[in-house]
């Protein structure tokens, strides 16, 4: 291809460097700053990691609270804000209003929008860690009718998000410590996942130095679709419709035609070509979750657990390296939380905006960095000449 290579999909080209995240595929390991996934989800929280993914090290006790009160101070949003969510549908999908608030905060934080100051880029780092469970919990609550909930800075993040979702002004919602803890395990699993899509999309966004809030909506925007975040939605929906073990098997023909574009949602990953290290965490929190629910014996559960084991029996699946990924059990135990499925790829860009975050503070700081600009292989028309409409 002459003066540079042709990579669609970008299977073999690394487009930044990095010291964040690290994933090695086929050993099925995840690291962020080098602490392995399953020691961060067994012994951290997500705050912790979210410290960690920002500032490279594991934060002191002093570090910790005064990064914690730093979040709480910026939890609730403008007031104003409430106009711009009556402007939606009722029905509209909360990804559809998280994308368009998120893009909206440029207009209501003017005073963190100037990329070339490092204060104002914190400063907008924190609001939008702190704002995104209030925006993402807004979103639910207009779609149910019921009023906005406000913040409460005495609970944890994972707690006050439930408590946003979930109260309301006649009746505070009880949060269990299983359930609070599941939810902070979803947020941590996610919080990153080096150079995806929607985070790719967040660095091209950012190269042109576009304000941090218009760069996290670009990312916002990219993982809502099926084949990246919008999969834990695809995924329960998929489990829903086989509804029964006996009606696997014909799922799985379909997943393995190629006439059929039919996929197993939940499964496959570009990168891992073993068992995705987070879902092996979620499967067993899926257990915890639905027996505090008392709904052990949940159909959904059923056929995820038969799927996994059929399809892991199976030679088109085995050869192919296609294992569940997280969202084949995220969706199971939002579902069980009391999520609509609506919601779960809005708690997924909630979780992953931290490392939006991280990774586009990474790039601004860096020397090297230059507007991303990939190149193309024409394929059109050579030059021709016009010709008037009337000889057409
Ligand atoms: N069901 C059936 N066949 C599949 C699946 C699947 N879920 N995933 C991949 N394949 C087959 C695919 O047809 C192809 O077969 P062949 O070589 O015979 O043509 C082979 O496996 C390789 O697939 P690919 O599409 O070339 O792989 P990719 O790296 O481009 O795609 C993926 C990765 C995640 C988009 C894909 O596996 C997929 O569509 N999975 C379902 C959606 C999903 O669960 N996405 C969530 C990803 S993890 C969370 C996140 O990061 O957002």
């Amino acid at each position: 291809t002459g003066m540079f290579t042709y990579d669609p999909g970008f299977t073999s080209t690394a487009a930044c460097d990095s010291s964040i995240t690290y994933i090695d595929g086929d050993k099925g390991e995840l690291t962020h700053r080098g602490y392995p996934i399953e020691q961060l989800a067994e012994k951290s929280n997500y705050l912790e990691v979210c410290y960690l993914l920002l500032y490279g090290e594991l934060p002191n006790k002093e570090q910790m609270a005064d990064f914690e009160q730093r979040v709480t101070r910026h939890t609730m949003v403008h007031e104003q804000m409430h106009y711009f969510y009556r402007g939606f549908r009722r029905d509209a999908h909360p990804m559809a209003i998280v994308c368009g608030v998120v893009g909206a905060m440029a207009a209501f934080y003017h005073d963190s929008t100037d990329i070339s100051d490092a204060q104002q880029r914190e400063i907008a780092s924190i609001r939008m860690i702190a704002k995104l469970p209030t925006i993402v919990a807004m979103a639910y609550k207009y779609s149910v009718g019921q009023p906005f909930v406000y913040p409460r800075n005495d609970l944890d993040y994972a707690s006050n998000f439930l408590h946003m979702c979930f109260s309301v002004p006649a009746e505070e919602y009880k949060i269990d410590p299983v359930i609070a803890r599941a939810m902070d395990l979803i947020f941590t699993l996610h919080a990153d996942h080096e150079q995806n899509a929607s985070t790719s999309t967040v660095r091209l966004a950012g190269s042109s130095d576009a304000n941090p809030f218009a760069c996290i909506a670009a990312g916002v925007a990219c993982l809502w679709g099926p084949a990246h975040g919008g999969a834990n939605e695809a995924a329960l929906n998929m489990l829903r419709e086989i509804g029964t073990v006996d009606r696997i098997p014909e799922y799985i023909a379909r997943a393995k035609d190629k006439s059929d574009p039919f996929r197993l949602m939940g499964f496959g990953h570009r990168v891992y070509k073993n068992y995705d290290p987070r879902a092996k965490v979620m499967q067993e929190t899926a257990r915890q979750v639905l027996e505090i629910m008392g709904v052990e014996n949940n159909p959904t559960l059923q056929v995820a657990k038969e799927l996994e084991k059929i399809a892991g029996e199976d030679p088109y699946f085995i050869e192919r390296k296609l294992y569940p990924n997280v969202d084949f059990y995220s969706g199971i135990i939002l579902d069980a939380i009391g999520f609509p499925t609506s919601m779960f790829t809005a708690i997924f860009a909630l979780s992953r905006t931290v490392g939006w975050i991280a990774q586009w503070k990474e790039m601004i700081a860096d020397p090297q960095k230059k507007i991303g600009r990939p190149r193309q292989l024409y394929m059109g028309e050579p030059m021709r000449d016009y010709v008037e409409i009337a000889s057409r």
